[in-house]
C-alpha cells in the first residue's frame, strides 16, 4: 500500500462522520453546471455546521456562495426559524445555488443577493438588520480585510467570524509575494493583530483541498 495522504484521510473522515446526501447532490449539480470545485471540503462544511449549532446561530451571513455547498451546511444548522444571507457576484453561481438549496429543503431560510459583495454589504447595512451571529467569508480574497470590517459592523459582541483560505499552501509567509491573495492574507493578519474588537486565531487545515487554513475570530465583549 502506498502512503495515504491528506486527501485519503479526509475521505475516510467524511465517510465516517461528514456524509450529507443533499450537500453531495449539490456538488454533483455544481459539476454538471461547470462551476469550479472550490467549495469548502465536506469535513469543513460539517465543521461550519457544528460551529453554527454550537453557538446557537440563528442569523448567518456568508460572503461567497458558489453553488451553495457551504450554504447548505450552514442553513441546516440554523434550523427552520433561522436565516442565512449569502452574497454572490456571479449570477450563474447564484442560480445553481438557488436550485441546490431548494432541492436540499432549506431554500426558504436562505436569501441570495447577487452583486459585488462590498455593494451588497453597503445595502444590507442600510437596512439596519438584526446582528448576525456568524459570518463566513469565502469570496475574492483581496477584499478580506474590508469584509471583516463590514462583518464587525453587522455583528454583536460574541459573534464569530470565519475567513477561509488564509494560509494558501504556506505562501502566507512570503513577505513580498506577487500573489494578491497572499498579500491580502498578510494584510488581514496585520489588521487582526491590531483590531481590539476582535480576538482571533488561525487554524491550519489539510485535507481534500490541500494545505490551507481559516481565521477564527470572536467579536469582543464591550
Ligand atoms: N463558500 C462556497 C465557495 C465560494 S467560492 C462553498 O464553500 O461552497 C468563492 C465565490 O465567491 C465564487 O462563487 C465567486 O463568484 C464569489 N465571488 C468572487 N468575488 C466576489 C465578490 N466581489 N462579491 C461576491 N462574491 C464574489
Ligand atoms: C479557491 C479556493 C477557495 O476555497 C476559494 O474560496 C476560492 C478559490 C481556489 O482554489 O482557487
Ligand atoms: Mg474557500
Amino acid at each position: 500500500m502506498t502512503t495515504p495522504d491528506w486527501a485519503d484521510v479526509d475521505e475516510y473522515i467524511v465517510n465516517s462522520v461528514a456524509r450529507d446526501p443533499e450537500a453531495e447532490s449539490a456538488l454533483r449539480a455544481n459539476a454538471a453546471a461547470g462551476l469550479p470545485a472550490i467549495d469548502v471540503s465536506a469535513a469543513q462544511g460539517k465543521f461550519l455546521h457544528l460551529l453554527a449549532r454550537s453557538i446557537g446561530a440563528k442569523r448567518v451571513l456568508e460572503i461567497g456562495t458558489l453553488g451553495g455547498f457551504s450554504t447548505i451546511w450552514l442553513a441546516k444548522a440554523v434550523g427552520p426559524d433561522g436565516r442565512v444571507l449569502t452574497l454572490e457576484f456571479e449570477r450563474k453561481h447564484a442560480t445553481v445555488a438557488r436550485s441546490n438549496l431548494d432541492a436540499a429543503g432549506v431554500g426558504e431560510r436562505v436569501e441570495i443577493r447577487v452583486g459585488a459583495a462590498l455593494e451588497s454589504l453597503d445595502a444590507v447595512a442600510q437596512e439596519r438588520p438584526e446582528p448576525f451571529d456568524l459570518v463566513f467569508i469565502d469570496a475574492d480574497k483581496v477584499n478580506n480585510t474590508e469584509y471583516v470590517r463590514w462583518a464587525l459592523r453587522l455583528t454583536r459582541p460574541g459573534s464569530v467570524i470565519i475567513v477561509d483560505n488564509v494560509v494558501r499552501h504556506g505562501k502566507v509567509l512570503e513577505r513580498d509575494s506577487d500573489d494578491a491573495a497572499v498579500r491580502a492574507s498578510r494584510e488581514l493578519l496585520e489588521f487582526l493583530s491590531t483590531e481590539k474588537r476582535l480576538d482571533a486565531t488561525v487554524l491550519q487545515t489539510v485535507g481534500a483541498k490541500g494545505w490551507d487554513g481559516f481565521v477564527y475570530a470572536v467579536v469582543a465583549q464591550e
